[in-house]
C-alpha cells in the first residue's frame, strides 16, 4: 500500500503540513511524535525528526518498521553552495551524500560509505520530477533547481569550508539530515526525495541570514510537498 513518510527536522518544517493533514492517530517513538493521517486523501505519516544524522536515520527506521511507509519525502531548509541558488530558491535532489565521512586514507572516495560501492545515494527519479513540477505550479516565481545535497552534523558559515564542499563533493545545498535520510532510504530499499529551501549562503554571511529566512524557506519548502503529494498515487 502507498504511505509517504514526511520528515522535517524541526517543527517549522512540518507544522503547515500537520495542520492541513487529516489526523487519525499520533504515535510517540523514540522521542518523536509520528502524526499518522491523509494529507490531500493521500495516506501520510509526519513527523519532526530533531536535528542531524543520528535523528534522521533513527526516523527512518521506525517510518520502515512501524508505519510500512512506501515512499520517503524530506522538507527543509538548507545552506546554499551553489551561485545559481539564492535565498528563497529550492533544491530538490538528484543524489545525497555525507560531507563529514572520510576514510579516504584507505581508497574511498571522500564522503563514500566504506563498502558501500558508490559515493552519493540517488533519489527517485519520479520524485524528484514530481517535486519539480509542484513546484513551478504552487512557487512559480521560485527558482526550483535539481542537484546534490551534502549533508554533515555541521552548520556550515564558513568560507572555507563551503568552498572545500564545492571542490571536493560539487555540493549544491548544505544541511544535517538529507544523507541519513538517504542512507536509510537505500538500506531499506525505500525511494526517497529531499526538497530544500535555501536560507543562507552557508558562508560568512548564515549566521545574520539564517534566522531572518528560515522560517519563509521552510514554507516554501512545505507548500511544495503539500501539492507534489495530489500527483504522487501511482
Ligand atoms: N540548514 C540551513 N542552513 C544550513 C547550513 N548553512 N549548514 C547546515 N545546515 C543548514
Amino acid at each position: 500500500m502507498f504511505k509517504a513518510g514526511i520528515i522535517g527536522a524541526m517543527e517549522l518544517e512540518v507544522e503547515e503540513l500537520k495542520k492541513e493533514m487529516t489526523l487519525s492517530a499520533v504515535v510517540k517513538k523514540a522521542r518523536m511524535d509520528f502524526f499518522e493521517g491523509t494529507l490531500n486523501n493521500v495516506p501520510v505519516v509526519i513527523v519532526r525528526c530533531g536535528i542531524g544524522k543520528v535523528n534522521a536515520a533513527l526516523c527512518v527506521q521506525i517510518l520502515v518498521d512501524e508505519f510500512k511507509v512506501s515512499h520517503i519525502i524530506n522538507t527543509g531548509v538548507a545552506g546554499s553552495l551553489n551561485a545559481r541558488l539564492d535565498i528563497g530558491d529550492i533544491l530538490v535532489s538528484k543524489d545525497a551524500l555525507h560531507h563529514d565521512m572520510d576514510v579516504t586514507i584507505f581508497g574511498y572516495q571522500p564522503g563514500e560509505v566504506p563498502q558501500m560501492g558508490f559515493q552519493a545515494f540517488e533519489a527517485d527519479t519520479r520524485l524528484t520530477a514530481l517535486a519539480m513540477e509542484a513546484c513551478r505550479k504552487v512557487n512559480p516565481d521560485i527558482h526550483v533547481m535539481s542537484g546534490r545535497v551534502v549533508s554533515g552534523d555541521q552548520f556550515i558559515s564558513s568560507k572555507e569550508i563551503k568552498d572545500r564542499l564545492i571542490t571536493q563533493f560539487r555540493g549544491d545545498c548544505a544541511e544535517m539530515e538529507g544523507a541519513a535520510i538517504a542512507h536509510g532510504a537505500y538500506l531499506n530499499s525505500v525511494p526517497f526525495v529531499i526538497i530544500r529551501a535555501i536560507s543562507d549562503k552557508a558562508d560568512d554571511s548564515a549566521e545574520m541570514d539564517y534566522p531572518a529566512f528560515e522560517a519563509a524557506a521552510a514554507r516554501h519548502s512545505a507548500a511544495l510537498v503539500k501539492e507534489m503529494i495530489q500527483g504522487i498515487l501511482p
